[in-house]
């Protein structure tokens, strides 16, 4: 697949708007229009407005200096993110509200209020330092969703070290791998953490790549599992290795927030997108605290009696945005849980939901797309009633998906944001404001007020169906690739000719209102008899069918088409694969978006191979299909998952279709 082949074709048709519901826009923080206008005005001026609802140690002399592809944001000024996300809550009536209401997998509970998160990130901080840790160090973080998870991000931002939060799922080599590029001088993990009712050992997998990363210097080790004490197999380097508890025993309360420059790194955040060696993404204290803090208040609406809960885990950037920074800095109200949200059973989220009264929810299709899977008798068992706002993000949600959660976990009552962005521009960036917009299932509708996104093809001139690029600089955009500007530039900058025009890697239309509908990654488009066709359109036609619940299609080589259509398909609970359901799924999608589109294969299949982070893997797919060997399988979720299918596919000859 040469990406020359781009414009893509517009197969589906998406007619259904769902306006801000009943007395919404009346009680939102938004709900006039002007706000776009008003901040493509002055689009400085408007981040400058967003800049100042922050405290600043010291005011910035200039907003903006862009030297395509660097931009430098509020340069001169000075600024904490823990001071912006603790201390300043701190003298009004916020000082004991709940911050951050935290749940563990087996069901014990810890609440913090902002008085307490401020006592403990200040404890760890110092503590930090007293181990050796001073502004600029890296801080390597590799721990379950437990409060210590963003306890230990606030602590590195309160002393200016910058944080490399390493997701507990991944491997002890994937763990090695990013620890030795940032070259982290301690490492914070935990001796376990709770999964479907099992611990998992992240303490031994530490152990285990620590053996060959000599730039650590201490690990602290927060007891959660408590597996050390359980068993012999691990345990701590005198020395070197130290308990959480131990480290902030009798510590100082207080620790002076280090004034940081706005262009100081933050953190880092690895991504390896489906294949490759992972890039560190560099990002900034003040324009990323900026776009993090305007993008939670006004795309989620928050206001000071929600409760907000992203399930998100703290080891992607939505943890980062939108479990840490995002929603403390605007001094809200959220829920943290450890587990998964089929255990002890499948209501578990909105068991949760109704528990803690959460109003504001965030999730990722995958998840939608699992509970449309088990059934709406799930959600139907709990009290949604204070639910009044939903999100979506990680891939294009199918329309069917949007609209099942829609009904079955809004209620009809929420509004839905589908929220477009990367790990690189570190937030929202193109997403519906629920008190203005107007949605559209499966489009995450206009670009954020003050971003400016646009559409070209490959030659760089603009299209309504081609590659999304950023062309302006935005202030939490990424400020580079750990250690490797040359990768930097590559991938995200040189596409056009124009330097300063960011290449996001995904292909997407626009329509008439403006309405952007990414349509997937551009490695992912097939290419059938000359049609260009996205992924995502072929896949919502599929899920538009009542017995199926996920599905994912790739290329398949065909010697009088170039491609043929491959399906692989996962029914909803109670449906049963047959030779009629395949004719019936082909005809389906060749009556929703054509007969281009109709699948020559498809394969039933009760999982699909995706990312730890829950994205479809179809890179795999397109092996199978090929029959080739399997690719790179280490950024898996579940390895067995696609050897399975691999297995199943040669089995069933020509998989069915
Ligand atoms: C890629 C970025 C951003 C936090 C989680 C993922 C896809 C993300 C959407 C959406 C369609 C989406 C894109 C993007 N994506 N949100 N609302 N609609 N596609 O971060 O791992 O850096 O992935 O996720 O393909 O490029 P990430």
């Amino acid at each position: 697949m040469t990406s020359a082949e781009i414009p893509l074709d517009d197969l589906l048709r998406e007619d259904r708007r769902f306006p801000p519901p009943e007395g919404f826009s009346e009680r939102a923080l938004v709900s006039d229009p002007a706000v776009y206008e008003e901040a493509e005005a002055d689009h400085e001026a408007y981040w400058a407005r967003w800049a100042g609802e922050l405290d600043w140690f010291e005011p910035w002399e200039k907003v903006l200096e862009w030297d395509p592809p660097h931009a430098r944001w509020f340069t001169g000024g000075k600024l904490n993110v823990a001071y912006n996300c603790l201390d300043r809550h701190l003298d009004g009536p916020r000082r004991n509200k709940a911050a951050l209401i935290w749940e563990g997998e087996p069901g014990d509970v810890r609440t913090y209020t902002y008085w307490d998160l401020h006592r403990e990130v200040s404890q760890l901080a110092n503590g930090l330092r007293e181990l050796g840790v001073k502004k600029g160090d890296r801080v390597a973080i590799y721990l379950p969703m437990v409060p210590e998870a963003a306890i230990s991000m606030l602590a590195c931002a309160r002393i200016g070290a910058i944080h490399s939060v390493v997701f507990g799922g991944f491997s002890p080599n994937s763990l090695a791998d990013r620890i030795n590029d940032a070259q982290a001088k301690v490492l914070i993990t935990a001796d376990g953490g709770y999964r479907r009712g099992n611990v998992i050992p992240l303490k031994r997998n530490a152990d285990d790549a620590l053996e060959r990363t000599p730039s650590i210097e201490h690990v602290v080790v927060v007891a959660r599992g408590w597996n050390i004490a359980r068993t012999t197999q691990t345990s701590l380097k005198p020395g070197r290795d130290l308990w959480y508890h131990d480290l902030i025993r009798g510590v100082p309360t207080k620790c002076q927030a280090e004034p940081m420059e706005a262009e100081d790194h933050l953190f880092v955040l690895y991504t390896s997108g489906t294949t490759g060696k992972p890039k560190g993404v560099v990002h900034s204290t003040g324009g990323y605290l900026t776009q993090a803090y305007a993008t939670t208040k006004w795309v989620f609406d928050l206001q000071e009696d929600d409760v907000y809960w992203c399930t998100a885990d703290v080891g992607w950037i939505t943890g980062h945005s939108y479990i840490v920074y995002g929603p403390l800095a605007n001094g809200a109200t959220m829920v943290m849980y450890e587990g998964a949200p089929d255990f002890p059973h499948r209501g578990r989220f909105w068991e949760l939901c109704e528990k803690y009264g959460v109003t504001v929810f965030y999730t990722a299709p995958t998840a939608v797309r699992a509970f449309m899977k088990w059934g709406e008798e799930w959600p139907a068992r709990y009290d949604l009633g204070q639910l009044r706002l939903l999100g979506s993000v990680g891939e294009p949600i199918n329309p069917e998906a949007w609209v099942w959660y829609h009904r079955h976990i809004g209620r009809d009552r929420c509004p839905i944001v589908d929220t477009w962005w990367q790990t690189e521009t570190g937030a929202i960036m193109i997403t519906p404001l629920p008190g203005v917009t107007e949605t559209a299932p499966g489009s995450a509708t206009r670009p954020f007020p003050g971003i400016r996104a646009t559409l070209f093809n490959e030659s760089g001139e603009e299209t309504r169906s081609g590659y999304l690029a950023i062309t302006r600089p935005w202030p939490s955009m990424l400020r580079g690739i750990w250690g490797d500007e040359e990768r930097f530039r590559k991938t995200y900058w040189s596409k056009w000719e124009d330097p300063g025009i960011y290449f996001a890697g995904d292909g997407a239309k626009v329509d008439d209102d403006g309405y952007f509908w990414v349509l997937g990654r551009v490695d992912d488009v097939l290419n059938v008899a000359g049609h260009r066709i996205g992924t995502s359109e072929v896949e919502s036609a599929l899920v538009d069918h009542p017995a199926v619940a996920e599905a994912a299609v790739v290329g398949k080589t065909d010697p009088v088409k170039g491609q043929a259509v491959a399906a692989f398909v996962t029914l909803r609970e109670g449906k049963e694969p047959s030779a009629e359901l395949v004719v019936a799924l082909q005809t389906h999608v060749a009556e929703v978006i054509g007969a281009i589109a109709r699948p020559q294969q498809i394969l039933f299949s009760a999982d699909l191979p995706k990312t730890r982070s829950g994205k479809i893997m179809r890179r795999l797919l397109r092996d199978i299909a090929e029959g080739k060997a399997l690719g790179d399988t280490t950024t898996l979720a579940d390895p067995n998952v696609v050897e399975r299918l691999k297995r199943r596919y040669e089995e069933s000859g020509n998989g069915g279709g």
